[in-house]
């Protein structure tokens, strides 16, 4: 009887493609993927730690099955706490037998076959690599959307952040693998791509093709078939004009950039090392808005970072207001194992963190409010995501994703066409708004019909 693994993913984009390069090549050795830990006979926690919370996760799940409830299974800690704790893993939860970080994971298979061949500990920890994580096996759980990351590592250093530590030297992948493999996907009917990096701007061709980032996404956006091209997560420090130009030249590369700002105040940029000033990130962003079509941008803001003042933390407030961000994700600033911050005195109390970023989000929330407005009676292409369960008015309602990233709900009137279907793009016009999603209705048929077939176990109703 084949063996069965279940995985759990926490944290970004870049973990959830890692799981599903796990998943492949767990899949390409004869395992079946369960979705409940009671079945498994391998369960995977692939971890996140880029704030407290997020690694506490992975110890909660673990230990609702310390004991008889996990006898007879194997336990491993994938990703990012994985590499920041290490062996101690071992001693903390001692049902686990594999601990593995990413850097280590182009060595997953042989790992694998030590624990298979009974090993009572495996452990891949070095992060001395210069090798990137590729294979053929990827099983993709997004039925729309392909991602393939183009980047590992990372070698800024932010004073807040455990992303060096934990993933290791940046590190990129030829060109040539990138469009083989774009052009696979392609062929196999996804018509979007997202390429992934901690710094995906920061991308370096190793080949002697020596593609910059711009040329590498003009590249990309020219395979047939591919309809929509996303990238994250960019960096202010490596972002060039020639990225603008690059979106002007290609309808196919998508309105939308994420563009951290952590801050909008020099003073605490310069302490948090992010190697820009507020000006030179306004630059960026004027450079973003001279783009022929207009360019939604997204941010990650930091609250309460050591030493952030009032004042401080106003110019961030005012920052939101002159970029006119079309989403931001805020968060309160959590000190890390390993980083520079933890030198910083941490004075502000939890309760003024919190207190900021009520006050940051209410702010944002009035702005998208605001440039969300002005998508009524447009006409959006959405890549049609499934069925909402919620009717609108009797009539079934779809869900949509613009270029811009934001999610569109909309109803078909009689007679336009058959019943969307999932991977289908319909032009839609925007009847309503709100803060985080807008809503419309189908003005035309089918757009471009999705050649992909979609397992009945992706089209769950969301
Ligand atoms: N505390 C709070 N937020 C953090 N981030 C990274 N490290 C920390 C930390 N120590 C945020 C940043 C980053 C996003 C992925 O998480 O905003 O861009
Ligand atoms: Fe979390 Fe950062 Fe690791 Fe992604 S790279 S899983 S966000 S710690």
């Amino acid at each position: 009887m084949a063996r069965t693994f279940y995985i759990e993913t926490f944290g970004c984009q870049m973990n959830v493609h890692d799981s599903e390069k796990i998943a492949g090549l767990l899949l390409s050795s004869g395992y079946r993927q369960v979705d409940n830990v009671e079945e498994a006979d391998l369960v995977l926690y692939n971890t996140c730690s880029i704030r407290e919370k997020a690694a506490q996760k992975v110890f909660s799940r673990l230990s609702q099955f310390r004991k008889e409830r996990g006898a007879g299974k194997l336990f491993g800690v994938l990703g990012c706490v994985a590499q920041q704790e290490g062996e101690q893993i071992f001693e903390a939860a001692p049902h686990v037998s594999l601990v593995v970080g990413s850097a280590s994971y182009s060595r997953f298979s042989e790992l694998l076959a030590q624990l298979e061949s009974g090993q009572r500990r495996v452990a891949g920890l070095s992060l001395d690599t210069e090798e990137t994580f590729e294979t053929e096996f990827t099983r993709r759980d997004n039925p729309f959307r392909a991602y393939i990351t183009i980047i590992e590592g990372c070698d800024k250093h932010c004073a807040y952040c455990v992303v060096p530590f934990t993933r290791g030297p940046e590190r990129s992948r030829t060109s040539q693998s990138v469009l083989q493999e774009s052009r696979r996907l392609a062929d196999a009917g996804y018509t979007e791509i997202q390429l992934l990096g901690q710094n995906v701007n920061s991308y370096r061709d190793p080949s002697s093709a020596a593609v910059s980032f711009a040329q590498l996404l003009a590249k990309i956006a020219e395979v047939p078939g591919i309809r929509r091209v996303r990238f994250t997560t960019s960096h202010p420090r490596d972002f060039t004009p020639e990225i603008v130009d690059a979106i002007d030249s290609h309808p196919v590369l998508c309105n939308h950039i994420h563009l951290p700002v952590q801050s909008g105040s020099t003073e605490v940029l310069r302490r948090m090392r992010r190697e820009y000033t507020r000006e030179q990130y306004l630059e960026r962003i004027s450079w973003i808005r001279r783009a022929k079509r207009p360019i939604s941008i997204s941010s990650d803001i930091i609250v309460g970072f050591p030493g952030e003042t009032e004042a401080n933390f106003e110019e961030t407030l005012a920052l939101l207001d002159e970029v006119g961000y079309d989403s931001i994700f805020s968060f309160q600033y959590s000190p890390r194992p390993n980083t520079a911050s933890l030198e910083l005195e941490d004075t502000i109390p939890e309760e003024e963190k919190g207190r900021r970023l009520r006050v940051l989000q209410e702010r944002q929330r009035n702005i998208q409010l605001g440039r969300n407005q002005t998508f009524l009676g447009t006409i959006q292409e959405v890549l049609v995501e499934g069925r909402n369960s919620r009717e609108e008015q009797g009539r079934t309602q779809w869900k949509g994703r613009t270029t811009q990233n934001m999610v569109l709900n909309f109803t078909v009137p009689d007679g336009l066409g058959p019943v969307p279907s999932p991977g289908e793009y319909r032009e839609v016009q925007v009847t309503r708004v709100g803060p985080n999603s807008l809503a419309g209705e189908a003005v035309s048929g089918v757009v471009v019909r999705s050649s992909r077939k979609y397992p009945e176990s992706q089209l769950r109703v969301l």
